[in-house]
Protein backbone atom coordinates (compact mmCIF):
# COMPACT_ATOMS: atom_id res chain seq x y z
CA UNK A 1 0.00 0.00 0.00
CA UNK A 2 1.44 3.41 -1.04
CA UNK A 3 1.90 5.88 1.69
CA UNK A 4 4.00 9.41 1.72
CA UNK A 5 7.08 9.33 3.10
CA UNK A 6 8.41 12.46 4.40
CA UNK A 7 11.88 11.30 4.56
CA UNK A 8 13.66 15.41 4.30
CA UNK A 9 11.72 15.55 7.96
CA UNK A 10 14.31 12.83 9.31
CA UNK A 11 17.00 14.07 7.46
CA UNK A 12 17.54 17.67 8.69
CA UNK A 13 20.55 17.76 10.46
CA UNK A 14 20.40 18.66 14.06
CA UNK A 15 22.83 21.53 13.66
CA UNK A 16 20.81 23.54 11.26
CA UNK A 17 18.37 24.00 13.20
CA UNK A 18 19.66 23.82 16.75
CA UNK A 19 22.05 26.21 18.29
CA UNK A 20 25.11 24.91 20.09
CA UNK A 21 26.15 27.16 22.77
CA UNK A 22 30.26 25.60 22.46
CA UNK A 23 30.39 26.60 18.83
CA UNK A 24 30.83 29.71 17.83
CA UNK A 25 28.03 31.59 15.86
CA UNK A 26 25.99 28.83 14.19
CA UNK A 27 24.47 29.86 11.14
CA UNK A 28 20.71 31.01 12.20
CA UNK A 29 17.99 29.81 9.73
CA UNK A 30 14.95 31.89 9.76
CA UNK A 31 13.05 29.78 7.37
CA UNK A 32 12.22 26.46 9.22
CA UNK A 33 11.94 23.67 7.20
CA UNK A 34 8.59 21.98 6.23
CA UNK A 35 7.50 19.67 8.55
CA UNK A 36 3.63 17.90 9.06
CA UNK A 37 2.56 19.04 12.07
CA UNK A 38 1.42 16.28 14.29
CA UNK A 39 3.50 14.02 12.07
CA UNK A 40 0.81 13.48 9.28
CA UNK A 41 2.10 11.06 6.71
CA UNK A 42 5.05 10.11 8.79
CA UNK A 43 5.76 6.62 8.56
CA UNK A 44 7.46 5.94 12.05
CA UNK A 45 9.01 2.42 11.68
CA UNK A 46 8.02 -0.98 10.40
CA UNK A 47 5.35 -3.45 11.81
CA UNK A 48 3.81 -6.62 10.48
CA UNK A 49 0.79 -6.57 12.62
CA UNK A 50 -1.79 -4.15 10.80
CA UNK A 51 -2.12 -2.08 7.84
CA UNK A 52 -4.31 0.98 7.59
CA UNK A 53 -5.52 2.96 4.41
CA UNK A 54 -8.00 4.41 2.60
CA UNK A 55 -9.58 1.45 1.30
CA UNK A 56 -8.74 -0.89 4.12
CA UNK A 57 -8.02 -2.52 7.95
CA UNK A 58 -6.33 -5.55 8.07
CA UNK A 59 -4.76 -7.49 11.00
CA UNK A 60 -2.23 -9.53 10.12
CA UNK A 61 -4.27 -10.13 6.86
CA UNK A 62 -7.58 -10.55 7.66
CA UNK A 63 -9.59 -7.43 6.76
CA UNK A 64 -11.99 -6.13 9.31
CA UNK A 65 -15.46 -6.79 7.96
CA UNK A 66 -14.34 -10.57 7.49
CA UNK A 67 -13.26 -10.68 11.38
CA UNK A 68 -16.32 -9.08 12.37
CA UNK A 69 -18.88 -11.35 10.38
CA UNK A 70 -16.93 -14.19 10.85
CA UNK A 71 -14.16 -14.37 14.18
CA UNK A 72 -14.52 -13.80 17.64
CA UNK A 73 -13.04 -11.80 20.05
CA UNK A 74 -10.88 -14.18 21.39
CA UNK A 75 -9.68 -15.63 18.26
CA UNK A 76 -8.58 -12.01 16.91
CA UNK A 77 -6.98 -11.33 20.32
CA UNK A 78 -4.49 -14.36 19.56
CA UNK A 79 -4.36 -13.88 15.69
CA UNK A 80 -2.81 -10.65 17.23
CA UNK A 81 -1.09 -11.43 20.14
CA UNK A 82 0.69 -14.97 18.46
CA UNK A 83 0.51 -13.63 15.03
CA UNK A 84 -1.64 -16.71 13.23
CA UNK A 85 -4.81 -17.58 13.20
CA UNK A 86 -5.16 -20.02 16.39
CA UNK A 87 -6.61 -23.93 15.40
CA UNK A 88 -9.13 -25.49 17.30
CA UNK A 89 -6.77 -26.38 19.93
CA UNK A 90 -4.79 -23.37 20.20
CA UNK A 91 -7.96 -21.36 20.88
CA UNK A 92 -9.37 -23.18 23.30
CA UNK A 93 -5.80 -23.59 25.94
CA UNK A 94 -6.23 -19.84 25.16
CA UNK A 95 -9.68 -19.38 26.17
CA UNK A 96 -8.93 -21.72 29.40
CA UNK A 97 -5.58 -19.44 30.10
CA UNK A 98 -7.78 -16.32 29.63
CA UNK A 99 -11.04 -17.30 32.14
CA UNK A 100 -8.15 -18.98 34.95
CA UNK A 101 -6.17 -15.13 34.84
CA UNK A 102 -9.20 -13.22 35.21
CA UNK A 103 -9.42 -12.87 39.06
CA UNK A 104 -7.40 -9.75 40.58
CA UNK A 105 -5.57 -9.77 44.75
CA UNK A 106 -6.97 -8.73 47.12
CA UNK A 107 -5.09 -5.90 47.74
CA UNK A 108 -5.78 -4.50 44.14
CA UNK A 109 -9.56 -4.81 45.23
CA UNK A 110 -8.66 -2.32 47.82
CA UNK A 111 -7.04 -0.06 45.36
CA UNK A 112 -9.69 0.12 43.11
CA UNK A 113 -12.54 0.91 45.94
CA UNK A 114 -10.50 4.07 47.19
CA UNK A 115 -9.94 4.95 43.31
CA UNK A 116 -13.26 4.47 42.18
CA UNK A 117 -14.86 7.00 44.92
CA UNK A 118 -12.20 9.36 45.02
CA UNK A 119 -13.36 12.46 43.92
CA UNK A 120 -12.87 13.90 40.46
CA UNK A 121 -11.27 10.14 39.32
CA UNK A 122 -12.11 9.12 35.41
CA UNK A 123 -12.92 5.08 35.21
CA UNK A 124 -9.82 5.52 32.95
CA UNK A 125 -7.48 6.74 35.64
CA UNK A 126 -9.06 4.18 37.90
CA UNK A 127 -8.12 1.61 35.10
CA UNK A 128 -4.82 3.63 34.62
CA UNK A 129 -4.15 3.16 38.20
CA UNK A 130 -4.93 -0.65 38.57
CA UNK A 131 -3.11 -1.71 35.78
CA UNK A 132 -0.25 -0.08 36.92
CA UNK A 133 -0.11 -1.96 40.36
CA UNK A 134 -0.82 -5.02 38.92
CA UNK A 135 2.52 -4.94 38.39
CA UNK A 136 3.81 -5.29 41.56
CA UNK A 137 1.77 -9.11 41.61
CA UNK A 138 3.53 -9.80 38.20
CA UNK A 139 6.47 -11.88 38.85
CA UNK A 140 7.47 -11.77 35.51
CA UNK A 141 6.77 -8.13 35.32
CA UNK A 142 10.58 -6.83 34.39
CA UNK A 143 11.00 -9.94 31.90
CA UNK A 144 10.99 -8.50 28.57
CA UNK A 145 11.41 -11.53 26.96
CA UNK A 146 9.19 -12.97 24.56
CA UNK A 147 7.60 -15.73 26.12
CA UNK A 148 7.14 -13.69 29.43
CA UNK A 149 5.77 -11.02 27.83
CA UNK A 150 3.50 -13.24 25.47
CA UNK A 151 2.06 -14.84 29.32
CA UNK A 152 1.85 -10.94 30.83
CA UNK A 153 -0.10 -10.15 27.72
CA UNK A 154 -2.77 -13.05 28.37
CA UNK A 155 -2.77 -12.20 32.29
CA UNK A 156 -3.60 -8.19 31.37
CA UNK A 157 -6.43 -8.89 28.60
CA UNK A 158 -7.89 -11.15 31.23
CA UNK A 159 -7.67 -8.76 34.23
CA UNK A 160 -8.97 -5.56 32.76
CA UNK A 161 -12.64 -6.54 32.42
CA UNK A 162 -12.52 -7.76 36.25
CA UNK A 163 -10.85 -4.09 36.95
CA UNK A 164 -13.53 -2.56 34.77
CA UNK A 165 -16.58 -4.35 36.37
CA UNK A 166 -15.23 -3.96 39.72
CA UNK A 167 -15.06 -0.15 39.48
CA UNK A 168 -18.40 -0.13 38.20
CA UNK A 169 -19.36 -2.35 40.97
CA UNK A 170 -18.26 0.52 43.75
CA UNK A 171 -19.98 3.11 41.88
CA UNK A 172 -23.36 1.75 41.89
CA UNK A 173 -22.73 0.60 45.46
CA UNK A 174 -23.15 -3.26 45.18
CA UNK A 175 -20.81 -6.04 46.30
CA UNK A 176 -18.01 -6.80 43.75
CA UNK A 177 -19.70 -9.08 41.20
CA UNK A 178 -16.86 -11.81 40.30
CA UNK A 179 -15.91 -13.14 36.99
CA UNK A 180 -17.97 -16.04 35.29
CA UNK A 181 -15.91 -18.74 33.58
CA UNK A 182 -19.12 -19.77 31.53
CA UNK A 183 -18.88 -16.82 29.67
CA UNK A 184 -16.92 -15.46 26.98
CA UNK A 185 -14.46 -12.14 27.42
CA UNK A 186 -17.13 -10.13 26.06
CA UNK A 187 -20.42 -11.58 27.60
CA UNK A 188 -18.48 -11.59 31.10
CA UNK A 189 -17.11 -7.68 30.87
CA UNK A 190 -20.62 -7.07 30.67
CA UNK A 191 -22.03 -9.27 33.29
CA UNK A 192 -19.14 -8.26 35.70
CA UNK A 193 -20.75 -4.26 35.19
CA UNK A 194 -24.19 -5.33 35.92
CA UNK A 195 -25.20 -8.14 36.94
CA UNK A 196 -27.19 -9.35 34.42
CA UNK A 197 -26.42 -12.39 32.13
CA UNK A 198 -26.48 -10.50 28.41
CA UNK A 199 -28.27 -11.88 25.58
CA UNK A 200 -26.81 -13.81 22.52
CA UNK A 201 -27.26 -10.45 20.58
CA UNK A 202 -25.75 -8.19 23.34
CA UNK A 203 -22.61 -10.66 23.76
CA UNK A 204 -22.26 -10.71 20.14
CA UNK A 205 -22.77 -6.87 19.37
CA UNK A 206 -19.85 -6.47 22.38
CA UNK A 207 -17.99 -9.11 21.15
CA UNK A 208 -17.63 -7.50 17.35
CA UNK A 209 -17.26 -4.13 19.14
CA UNK A 210 -13.99 -5.41 20.48
CA UNK A 211 -12.54 -6.80 17.14
CA UNK A 212 -13.31 -3.34 16.02
CA UNK A 213 -11.31 -1.92 18.80
CA UNK A 214 -8.37 -3.79 18.97
CA UNK A 215 -5.91 -2.80 16.38
CA UNK A 216 -4.70 0.26 14.49
CA UNK A 217 -0.70 0.55 13.91
CA UNK A 218 0.64 3.91 14.86
CA UNK A 219 -2.01 5.53 16.60
CA UNK A 220 -1.47 7.93 19.32
CA UNK A 221 -1.74 5.68 22.11
CA UNK A 222 -0.13 2.26 20.39
CA UNK A 223 2.89 4.72 19.24
CA UNK A 224 2.87 5.90 23.16
CA UNK A 225 3.61 1.98 24.25
CA UNK A 226 5.84 1.63 21.44
CA UNK A 227 7.78 4.79 22.74
CA UNK A 228 8.08 3.39 26.66
CA UNK A 229 8.84 -0.12 25.41
CA UNK A 230 11.78 1.49 23.20
CA UNK A 231 13.37 2.65 26.12
CA UNK A 232 13.25 -1.19 27.07
CA UNK A 233 11.06 -0.33 29.97
CA UNK A 234 8.01 -2.99 31.16
CA UNK A 235 5.03 -4.20 29.64
CA UNK A 236 2.75 -2.85 32.80
CA UNK A 237 4.48 0.09 32.49
CA UNK A 238 3.98 1.01 28.48
CA UNK A 239 0.33 -0.06 28.80
CA UNK A 240 -0.38 2.47 31.32
CA UNK A 241 1.41 4.98 29.42
CA UNK A 242 -1.16 3.88 26.48
CA UNK A 243 -3.70 4.64 28.98
CA UNK A 244 -3.19 7.54 29.40
CA UNK A 245 -2.66 8.28 26.00
CA UNK A 246 -6.39 6.75 25.09
CA UNK A 247 -8.32 8.80 27.79
CA UNK A 248 -7.90 11.83 25.74
CA UNK A 249 -11.40 13.13 23.81
CA UNK A 250 -8.89 13.20 20.47
CA UNK A 251 -8.13 9.79 20.66
CA UNK A 252 -10.62 6.91 22.69
CA UNK A 253 -12.49 9.57 24.89
CA UNK A 254 -14.44 10.24 21.87
CA UNK A 255 -16.66 7.92 21.91
CA UNK A 256 -17.90 9.31 25.46
CA UNK A 257 -17.60 12.63 23.83
CA UNK A 258 -20.03 11.44 21.04
CA UNK A 259 -22.93 10.25 23.36
CA UNK A 260 -22.30 13.41 25.55
CA UNK A 261 -22.92 15.83 22.17
CA UNK A 262 -26.00 14.19 21.49
CA UNK A 263 -27.59 14.36 25.16
CA UNK A 264 -26.77 17.65 24.39
CA UNK A 265 -29.00 18.39 21.58
CA UNK A 266 -31.54 16.35 23.33
CA UNK A 267 -34.53 16.02 20.77
CA UNK A 268 -34.37 14.84 17.00
CA UNK A 269 -36.57 18.52 16.84
CA UNK A 270 -33.26 20.06 18.02
CA UNK A 271 -30.53 18.98 15.95
CA UNK A 272 -30.82 21.33 13.06
CA UNK A 273 -30.23 24.64 15.36
CA UNK A 274 -27.73 22.96 17.59
CA UNK A 275 -25.91 22.05 14.62
CA UNK A 276 -25.71 25.43 13.01
CA UNK A 277 -24.97 27.04 16.36
CA UNK A 278 -21.97 24.46 16.55
CA UNK A 279 -21.06 25.26 13.30
CA UNK A 280 -20.59 29.13 14.21
CA UNK A 281 -18.92 28.09 17.41
CA UNK A 282 -16.15 26.41 15.37
CA UNK A 283 -17.13 23.66 17.42
CA UNK A 284 -15.24 19.95 17.26
CA UNK A 285 -18.21 17.18 17.12
CA UNK A 286 -16.55 14.08 19.00
CA UNK A 287 -16.88 10.50 16.81
CA UNK A 288 -16.45 12.53 13.28
CA UNK A 289 -13.25 13.08 11.15
CA UNK A 290 -10.04 10.87 11.52
CA UNK A 291 -6.55 11.57 10.44
CA UNK A 292 -6.33 8.68 8.51
CA UNK A 293 -9.42 7.55 6.98
CA UNK A 294 -10.56 10.20 4.46
CA UNK A 295 -13.66 8.71 2.77
CA UNK A 296 -14.91 7.10 6.19
CA UNK A 297 -13.55 5.11 8.40
CA UNK A 298 -14.08 1.00 7.45
CA UNK A 299 -15.07 -0.03 11.45
CA UNK A 300 -17.70 2.98 11.90
CA UNK A 301 -20.55 1.55 9.12
CA UNK A 302 -20.36 -2.10 10.68
CA UNK A 303 -20.96 -1.19 14.29
CA UNK A 304 -23.60 1.42 13.23
CA UNK A 305 -25.54 -1.47 11.39
CA UNK A 306 -25.22 -4.06 14.28
CA UNK A 307 -26.08 -1.14 16.91
CA UNK A 308 -28.89 0.16 14.79
CA UNK A 309 -30.87 -3.25 14.88
CA UNK A 310 -29.85 -3.95 18.16
CA UNK A 311 -32.01 -0.28 18.70
CA UNK A 312 -34.77 -1.10 16.52
CA UNK A 313 -35.68 -4.06 18.31
CA UNK A 314 -35.20 -2.15 21.75
CA UNK A 315 -37.34 1.03 20.50
CA UNK A 316 -38.06 3.60 22.55
CA UNK A 317 -34.99 5.79 24.11
CA UNK A 318 -32.63 3.23 22.47
CA UNK A 319 -33.58 4.48 18.96
CA UNK A 320 -34.07 8.23 19.52
CA UNK A 321 -30.17 8.29 20.17
CA UNK A 322 -29.37 6.31 16.97
CA UNK A 323 -32.08 9.00 14.76
CA UNK A 324 -30.62 11.88 16.52
CA UNK A 325 -27.16 10.30 16.04
CA UNK A 326 -28.16 9.79 11.75
CA UNK A 327 -29.39 13.45 11.78
CA UNK A 328 -26.44 14.51 12.83
CA UNK A 329 -24.18 12.49 10.67
CA UNK A 330 -26.67 13.26 7.50
CA UNK A 331 -25.47 17.42 8.36
CA UNK A 332 -21.74 16.79 8.90
CA UNK A 333 -21.44 14.86 5.47
CA UNK A 334 -23.48 17.06 3.70
CA UNK A 335 -22.54 20.04 4.85
CA UNK A 336 -18.57 19.66 6.30
CA UNK A 337 -18.09 16.40 4.14
CA UNK A 338 -17.21 15.00 7.66
CA UNK A 339 -17.36 11.29 8.18
CA UNK A 340 -18.26 9.50 11.22
CA UNK A 341 -14.95 7.32 12.92
CA UNK A 342 -15.94 4.15 14.82
CA UNK A 343 -16.62 6.12 18.20
CA UNK A 344 -19.77 7.77 16.83
CA UNK A 345 -21.65 4.52 16.38
CA UNK A 346 -19.88 3.30 19.75
CA UNK A 347 -21.67 5.64 21.45
CA UNK A 348 -24.89 5.33 20.65
CA UNK A 349 -24.42 1.24 20.58
CA UNK A 350 -23.41 1.07 23.89
CA UNK A 351 -25.81 3.23 25.36
CA UNK A 352 -28.65 1.67 23.84
CA UNK A 353 -27.49 -1.11 25.75
CA UNK A 354 -27.45 0.46 29.01
CA UNK A 355 -23.93 1.01 29.26
CA UNK A 356 -23.06 3.91 31.71
CA UNK A 357 -21.70 6.40 29.83
CA UNK A 358 -18.17 6.79 31.59
CA UNK A 359 -16.72 3.28 30.62
CA UNK A 360 -17.03 3.57 27.01
CA UNK A 361 -13.29 4.20 27.26
CA UNK A 362 -12.03 1.60 29.64
CA UNK A 363 -13.97 -1.18 27.49
CA UNK A 364 -11.95 0.32 24.65
CA UNK A 365 -8.75 -0.70 26.83
CA UNK A 366 -9.95 -4.15 27.11
CA UNK A 367 -9.85 -4.40 23.62
CA UNK A 368 -7.18 -2.47 23.07
CA UNK A 369 -4.83 -4.17 24.89
CA UNK A 370 -3.93 -6.91 22.32
CA UNK A 371 -3.12 -4.31 19.91
CA UNK A 372 -0.75 -2.37 22.25
CA UNK A 373 0.53 -5.22 23.74
CA UNK A 374 1.53 -7.13 20.10
CA UNK A 375 3.14 -3.92 19.29
CA UNK A 376 5.65 -3.72 22.59
CA UNK A 377 6.55 -7.61 22.04
CA UNK A 378 7.23 -6.27 17.99
CA UNK A 379 9.32 -3.09 19.77
CA UNK A 380 11.25 -5.51 22.18
CA UNK A 381 12.07 -8.48 19.22
CA UNK A 382 13.81 -6.11 17.41
CA UNK A 383 14.14 -2.93 19.52
CA UNK A 384 15.32 0.42 18.75
CA UNK A 385 15.31 3.44 20.80
CA UNK A 386 12.85 5.96 19.31
CA UNK A 387 13.99 9.37 19.81
CA UNK A 388 13.37 11.52 17.07
CA UNK A 389 14.32 15.96 17.20
CA UNK A 390 12.49 18.89 17.07
CA UNK A 391 12.35 21.42 15.10
CA UNK A 392 13.58 24.20 17.68
CA UNK A 393 11.99 27.45 17.98
CA UNK A 394 13.05 29.11 21.05
CA UNK A 395 15.06 32.57 20.94
CA UNK A 396 18.06 32.69 19.15
CA UNK A 397 21.95 32.24 21.01
CA UNK A 398 22.58 34.39 24.07
CA UNK A 399 25.46 34.79 26.58
CA UNK A 400 24.49 33.72 30.24
CA UNK A 401 26.57 36.78 31.59
CA UNK A 402 25.72 39.54 29.22
N1 LIG B 1 -15.70 18.30 13.90
C1 LIG B 1 -15.60 19.46 13.24
N2 LIG B 1 -14.58 19.76 12.41
C2 LIG B 1 -13.64 18.81 12.24
C3 LIG B 1 -13.69 17.57 12.89
C4 LIG B 1 -14.78 17.34 13.75
N3 LIG B 1 -14.88 16.19 14.41
N4 LIG B 1 -12.64 16.82 12.53
C5 LIG B 1 -11.93 17.56 11.70
N5 LIG B 1 -12.53 18.76 11.52
C6 LIG B 1 -12.08 19.87 10.68
C7 LIG B 1 -11.08 20.71 11.46
O1 LIG B 1 -11.70 21.72 12.18
C8 LIG B 1 -10.18 21.20 10.38
O2 LIG B 1 -10.82 22.27 9.72
P1 LIG B 1 -9.97 23.54 9.21
O3 LIG B 1 -9.00 23.00 8.22
O4 LIG B 1 -11.02 24.44 8.65
O5 LIG B 1 -9.30 24.09 10.43
C9 LIG B 1 -10.11 20.04 9.39
O6 LIG B 1 -11.34 19.32 9.59
C10 LIG B 1 -8.94 19.11 9.67
O7 LIG B 1 -9.01 18.70 11.01
P2 LIG B 1 -7.79 18.37 11.93
O8 LIG B 1 -8.22 18.39 13.35
O9 LIG B 1 -6.61 19.21 11.56
O10 LIG B 1 -7.48 16.90 11.44
P3 LIG B 1 -6.55 15.91 12.18
O11 LIG B 1 -6.11 14.92 11.20
O12 LIG B 1 -5.50 16.59 12.97
O13 LIG B 1 -7.55 15.31 13.28
C11 LIG B 1 -9.01 14.12 14.53
C12 LIG B 1 -8.11 14.09 13.31
C13 LIG B 1 -9.57 12.72 14.76
C14 LIG B 1 -8.19 14.50 15.77
C15 LIG B 1 -10.15 15.13 14.31
O14 LIG B 1 -10.91 14.75 13.20
C16 LIG B 1 -11.00 15.29 15.54
O15 LIG B 1 -10.65 16.06 16.44
N6 LIG B 1 -12.15 14.56 15.61
C17 LIG B 1 -12.96 14.56 16.81
C18 LIG B 1 -12.38 13.62 17.85
C19 LIG B 1 -12.57 12.17 17.48
O16 LIG B 1 -13.63 11.76 17.06
N7 LIG B 1 -11.53 11.35 17.72
C20 LIG B 1 -11.56 9.91 17.45
C21 LIG B 1 -10.60 9.54 16.39
S1 LIG B 1 -10.81 7.92 15.66
C22 LIG B 1 -10.85 6.68 16.78
C23 LIG B 1 -10.04 6.81 18.00
O17 LIG B 1 -8.84 7.03 17.98
O18 LIG B 1 -10.64 6.70 19.04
Amino acid sequence: MSKIVFFFFFLIPHTLHHPNPTKASPPVTTAAPTKPAGLEGIIAGDSAICDVDQSSLIYRGYEIADLAANATFEEVAFLLLVGHKPTPEELAAFKHELIHERAIPDHAHDVIKRCALGAGMHPMDVLRTGVSYLAQFDEQCQDNAPEAELTKAKRLLAKIPTIIGHMQNVIDGRDFIHPDSELGHAANLLYMMTGAKPSEQEARIMDVSLILYAEHDFNASTFTTRVIAGTLSDMHGAVTGGIAALKGPLHGGANEMAMEFLREIGELSNVEAFMEKSFAEKRKIMGFGHRVYKNGDHRAGILHKLGRAYADTKGGDALKWFEIGEKVQSIMESQKSIKPNVDFPCGMTYYAMGIPVPQYTPIFVASRITGWCAHIMEQHKNNRLIRPLSNYTGPSLTKWNG
